[in-house]
């Protein structure tokens, strides 16, 4: 046997794992998990009788092209079907933009801290991050990342709401930030949690892509669709950007289950935003509640609020934890909660006022 191992790319070296959130504990007397952004609902009506049918074709590969998806979301969101392309989760797809677009030497920007996968989906493309920190407010600092443009810049990540802040970027200040982005940068507009905001003056990333060949759009069926464990996101791009997409995709990669319950759950509408209102009411609740116990709570337009605690990050996840609500700790930075069942909520506002009062 050989001494030698394979030589792995030295882009792989120092990748940060991505900490996904933390389950709740098995066995404890309650335990709610408020760490991934997930949606606390069962599957909307139509969905789990669709899966179950397309459970009974396992031995077939899936439909590549995921013709059906493709034409209900051309219908919905009025775009051709040649400006979309699917993927495992958001994530999946943000993975091939990389592919699509940037390498060793080029350089990619995003604000921070958002969304943990960018930096390890950056590093592995090859490419460079430039981290450029939110501001004060916990906002994109839109200007900041224009000044950091340089000729090396393939890709700029907007994520808007962000997470894990829930800070939004609204419609001026992006527009006046795309007008100046050179036209060979892509931007990438990622609307993972786009179903949650109620901010009017934030704007619908599927506008704004239609007269910028530079703008692409991520969606998810993850969050507010309620379908995180199946694997299913989209973009939405002009027809260079697409078709690149579409060849970097992993062949197969959607499963004919995930792409049968994105086309059930899109027909749901109703009662998707039955339960996107009831989570955005629980979300100003807690917020408020908050708010009267004395925290800083940035607005968040997305299933999830953040606070700023510091050295104390670390210690508060720990007493939530304790207390039976699993959040998701960014350590010495925040924490991040998601908004889950009424109850499971109380439960964490309890611990909050709680641990606030000891501070
Ligand atoms: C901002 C953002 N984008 C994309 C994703 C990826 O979601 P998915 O790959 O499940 O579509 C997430 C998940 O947490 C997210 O927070």
């Amino acid at each position: 046997m050989s001494e030698k191992s394979p030589k792995l790319r030295a882009a792989l070296d120092g990748v940060p794992a991505y900490v996904p959130g933390k389950p709740a504990a098995a066995g404890g007397p309650v335990a709610f998990k408020l760490s991934s952004n997930e949606n606390p609902y069962p599957p909307l009506p139509g969905v789990m009788e669709s899966v179950l049918a397309a459970a009974g074709t396992f031995n077939r590969y899936p439909d590549m092209a995921c013709t059906g998806l493709m034409n209900e979301l051309a219908d919905r969101f009025g775009v051709p079907v040649s400006h979309l392309a699917t993927g495992t989760g958001s994530v999946g797809v943000a993975q091939s933009l990389l592919q699509a677009t940037s390498g060793p030497g080029d350089e990619v920007i995003y604000a921070w801290r958002s969304f943990e996968a960018y930096p390890i989906i950056t590093q592995i493309s090859g490419a460079t991050s430039v981290k450029v920190p939110l501001d004060a407010d916990e906002k994109h600092d839109l200007d900041a990342m224009f000044d950091a443009i340089t000729d090396r810049t393939r890709m700029i990540f907007v994520c808007n709401p962000n997470n894990p802040t829930g800070t939004v970027v609204r419609k001026a200040e992006l527009e006046r930030f795309l007008d100046r982005v050179p036209g060979d940068v892509l931007v990438v507009l990622d609307e993972a949690y786009r179903e949650f905001n109620r901010d009017e003056q934030v704007p619908d990333g599927i506008q704004l892509y239609r007269d910028r060949p530079n703008v692409a759009v991520l969606r998810t069926f993850s969050k507010a669709y309620g379908l995180a464990g199946l694997r299913i996101g989209f973009a939405v791009a002009h027809e260079p950007v697409a078709a690149a997409l579409r060849k970097t995709a992993v062949p197969f990669g959607v499963s004919q289950l995930a792409q049968d319950a994105a086309v059930a759950s899109l027909r749901a509408e109703d009662a998707l935003m039955g339960r996107v209102g009831a989570l955005v009411s629980e979300r100003a609740r807690v917020s408020e509640t908050l708010t009267a116990q004395g925290w800083n709570v940035p607005e968040s337009q997305a299933n999830f609020v953040w606070l700023r605690l510091g050295e104390r990050t670390g210690d508060f996840a720990a007493v939530c934890e304790k207390a039976g609500v699993v959040v998701r700790p960014f350590a010495g930075e925040g924490t991040r909660i998601t908004i889950g069942e009424t109850e499971a909520n109380d439960l964490f506002l309890r611990t909050a006022e709680a641990f606030r009062k000891e501070l």
